[in-house]
């Protein structure tokens, strides 16, 4: 039926449009008065120059950027994919499936005529045909919940267009510069940063919690040597069995005071798990953890045995606290989301551990590595860059889909490895700086910058951590993360179980005739 139609006869007209000058919140007023969801954004020759819909507003706010002196410039879709007043509606579907928009500017000549919104699609055609991957028919939120706010936090907040992130408010890069892990720990699951009586306190308790349960010691020996192990995957499995020795209760049933002890103990042990299980893979006895030395060196002096260097000690706790958290990620909305069924924190942390496991979230740092030691020599970095690229190849530790600018994780690391010094982070500078200019001049206009992956591998290595560790450290530091998200969930609770829009064969459907009645009679008699 729709692709009698052609995109002049579904149309909103004539379009909405706003100038390219004016700020967001003059932008908002005209969609709120015009009742639409996006608008064209014209320059002074009225010529289209892009498209501003709610979802850009939506976001520039999640960024932080201000909407009464911002212009719509910034945060407009740049150049938009066009109609044509004659095309077929098929064409507007297929470039919905296909690009994933959810409004098309329509041009006459080269005037816009008006604005095909998904919606006026689908509401003339069966969803099957029009539904494209990616856009949400009315009701439906965005796939991947982008730009959905699903919750309120207090923990902390990423705001990608200017390249900053921070905890409780403060910026993540000068805690990590300035602050002790403890320090940002405390920061993050008890809601303040420590005064010195707090700290100390804190840190007793947190080196206390370093003992294993009764009967764990065992059991990590046996994950140690089990078939197929990976490091990662041992420590969710660790964490799950530690966790219930300990006696997690449903957080439903604590008091807040509760789930924060809880919290603190198992993040605790994470990397004490994480390093026996190491350890004894490779054949070598577990070390105790120093109590003399806080969590960055003391990982370090478990991994290997010997107390570390206070710069590779310092190095790595700058590390640590970066990672700690960012924003409303997926593994901490799977923390989230398990905590508000009232479950326990150890089923929260290996649910959370679980997500960041996926390739799509927790990275792989040692993936940058992998391409500085492909790379091999400074003469080659240039060819070797422009081949990948050139093949379609992307560039680890490159760009990123919130940062459009430095990445301020890695700048910071950036000077963390030159602190570090050595040949290793020598080379590692020369590739980014030949990268980053091979990427300007083949992928102009993408805003690809250094991502936190590039110098964590680096900044790792350096300090003696093995590659196959690197996601498992990451994980040992967002713990934290996720036991503030678990502990801030808990106290003000409500059970997050959203709904799906069914798209299976219409309900109720008929069984076949007879179909299940010889089952169910044998099915009782050889049970
Ligand atoms: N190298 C070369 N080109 C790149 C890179 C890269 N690293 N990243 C993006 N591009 C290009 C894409 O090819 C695309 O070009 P095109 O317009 O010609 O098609 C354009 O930039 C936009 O790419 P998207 O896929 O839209 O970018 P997206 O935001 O989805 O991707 C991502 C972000 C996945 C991080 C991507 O930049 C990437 O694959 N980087 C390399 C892997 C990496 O470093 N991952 C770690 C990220 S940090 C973290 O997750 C903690």
């Amino acid at each position: 039926m729709t692709v009698s139609l052609s995109v002049a006869d579904l149309m909103h007209k004539p379009a909405v449009v706003v100038s390219d000058g004016v700020t967001l919140a003059a932008a908002t007023k005209v969609l709120d008065e015009a009742n639409v969801g996006a608008a064209a954004v014209l320059d002074s020759a009225e010529h289209l120059v892009g498209m501003v819909s709610e979802r850009d507003l939506l976001r520039s706010v999640g960024h932080g950027i201000d909407p009464a002196t911002a212009p719509v410039a910034d945060v407009m879709t740049r150049d938009p994919v066009t109609l044509s007043i004659d095309d077929p509606v098929a064409k507007a579907m297929e470039i919905f499936r296909e690009r994933r928009f959810r409004h098309l500017p329509v041009l006459d000549g080269d005037r816009v005529a008006g604005i095909l919104s998904i919606r006026h699609v689908v509401r003339v055609a069966h969803i099957e045909d029009v539904q494209p991957a990616g856009s949400a028919p009315s009701g439906l939120a965005p796939r991947g919940l982008e730009g959905v706010a699903v919750a309120e936090t207090s923990v902390g907040d990423v705001r990608g267009e200017q390249g900053f992130f921070h905890y409780r408010g403060y910026n993540a890069t000068e805690l990590a510069r300035r602050c002790s892990f403890e320090q940002v720990w405390h920061l993050l699951v008890e809601g303040d940063l420590p005064d010195e009586r707090q700290l100390s306190d804190f840190t007793a308790r947190a080196v206390a919690a370093r003992r294993l349960p009764e009967g764990i010691a065992d059991l990590l020996r046996g994950i140690a040597v089990l078939p197929n192990y990976t490091a990662l995957s041992a420590l969710r499995s660790a964490v799950s069995i530690t966790a219930a020795a300990l006696g997690s209760q449903p957080t439903l049933d604590l008091t807040a005071g509760q789930v924060r002890t809880d919290c603190l103990r198992i993040a605790s042990l994470v990397p004490v798990l994480l390093m026996r299980l190491h350890r004894h893979h490779r054949g070598l006895p577990p070390v105790e953890p120093d109590p003399e030395l806080g969590y960055a060196a003391a990982y370090l002096q478990m991994l290997t045995g010997e107390r570390p260097s206070d710069r590779a000690a310092r190095a790595l706790e700058q590390y640590l606290i970066l990672t700690m958290d960012h924003g409303f990620n997926s593994s901490t909305f799977t923390s989230r989301v398990i905590t508000s069924t009232g479950s326990d924190i150890g089923s929260a942390l290996t649910g959370a551990i679980g997500a960041l496991a996926g390739p799509l979230h927790g990275g792989a740092p040692s993936r940058a590595l992998a391409m500085l030691d492909a790379i091999g020599t400074p003469d080659r970095a240039e060819a070797y860059l422009r081949t990948e690229i050139q093949a379609g190849q992307r560039l680890m530790g490159f760009g990123h889909r919130v940062y459009k600018t430095d990445d301020p994780r890695s700048t910071l690391l950036r000077d963390v490895a030159t602190e570090l010094g050595g040949p290793q982070v020598e080379f590692a500078r020369h590739v980014e700086a030949t990268a980053l200019r091979v990427l300007e001049e083949l992928k102009p206009g993408r805003r690809l910058y250094t991502n936190v992956e590039f110098y964590a591998g680096v900044v790792m290595n350096s300090v003696g951590v093995p590659r196959d560790m690197f996601t498992p450290t990451f994980a040992c530091s967002r713990t934290v993360g996720w036991t503030a998200a678990i502990a801030e969930q808990a106290a003000n609770n409500r059970l997050i179980r959203p709904s799906a829009l069914y798209v299976g064969p219409p309900a109720p459907r008929e069984l076949p005739e007879g179909y299940g009645a010889a089952l169910a009679a044998s099915h009782v008699t050889t049970r």
